[in-house]
């Protein structure tokens, strides 16, 4: 039997602290406390508390998980401090840098304290089914016991990958953080080219929704890469070719997925630091 999570400290458990808190609750994590405005209810022996002042000060995590709106995270830093002199942080804040949180951080402990040692995490929203990706980096002084804690957190929710050069991480944001987006709205516009075309509303709903999903599982099953999945689809001279020579032409898909990726990665930069209090 694996051994039990240790106990956490999640600070916000909206959309993505519930998907990850949701798939801890399968490992069991030791009693944890949850920090949430909207959040009902956590199961016992978990404690879900409003804000982090409501936290015993003896309460020791093994982790702190921060996922609240980056734009929010500076206001909870003071009183998250004591915590953070002695447990590792993983922060899933899209675009706040490991150095830009850590210096922020840094302002509000004591001191004499160290470092803390801050792991930063893209996820995305497929995780609150365990089918997420998660890219993860943790410089110094995270230690390997701490990215090993972190593996373990976030395979609870899906695949988890790393990188050594921070940088990576606007583009990683751009496809595997924001992807989901563009995986839907291609399903929202086979839909609709349907409808324009004369197919019955709930008809071409159905059969744009499947194929996506069932594109994807296939993806997954087979372990097959993508492009050999597309030529399987393909006959030489068939519909799906005719399809393809349009998508596939240099000044359409390439061109168009390159220039939405580099503008959300573009973002992912500017997003970067400090945010003003909304
Ligand atoms: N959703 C995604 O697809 C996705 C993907 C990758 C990364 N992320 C990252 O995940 C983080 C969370 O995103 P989300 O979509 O899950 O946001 P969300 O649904 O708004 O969840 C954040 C939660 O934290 C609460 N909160 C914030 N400050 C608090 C405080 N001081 N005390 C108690 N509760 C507090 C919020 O309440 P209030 O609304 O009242 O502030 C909210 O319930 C973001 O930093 C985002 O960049 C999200």
């Amino acid at each position: 039997m694996s051994e039990l999570l240790p106990p956490l400290l999640l600070v916000g458990c909206g959309k993505m602290g519930g998907a990850m808190f949701d798939g801890w609750l399968k490992e069991g994590p030791a009693p944890s406390f949850i920090v949430d405005r909207h959040r009902d209810s956590v199961p016992p022996p978990h404690q879900l508390v409003r804000s982090l002042d409501a936290v015993p000060a003896s309460f020791r995590p093994g982790m702190i998980v921060l996922a609240t709106k980056p734009q929010k995270v500076d206001a909870v830093l003071p009183a998250l401090a004591p915590f953070a002199a002695h447990a590792p942080v993983l922060s899933v804040l899209a675009g706040r840098t490991v150095e830009s949180l850590a210096t922020a951080l840094n302002a509000c402990l004591p001191a004499g304290s160290g470092a803390p040692a801050i792991i930063r995490a893209m996820p995305n929203t497929p995780s609150a089914i365990g089918q997420g990706m998660t890219v993860c980096y943790a410089p110094p002084p995270a230690t390997s016991a701490d990215r090993r804690l972190c593996a373990r957190l976030l395979s609870a929710v899906g695949e988890v990958a790393w990188i050594d050069h921070e940088d990576q991480m606007d583009m990683v944001t751009a496809i595997s953080g924001s992807g989901p987006a563009y995986v839907f709205l291609l399903a929202e516009l086979l839909e609709q080219v349907g409808i324009n075309h004369g197919l019955p509303a709930p008809l071409a709903r159905q059969i744009a929704r499947q194929t996506v999903a069932g594109s994807g599982a296939l993806m997954q099953a087979s372990g097959l890469d993508a492009a050999t999945l597309r030529q399987n689809v393909t006959s030489p001279g068939g519909t799906t070719q005719q399809a393809l020579a349009v998508l596939m032409a240099p000044d359409a898909w390439p061109a168009t997925l390159d220039a939405a990726l580099a503008a959300a990665a573009r973002r992912a930069r500017e997003l970067s630091g400090p945010q003003p209090v909304s």
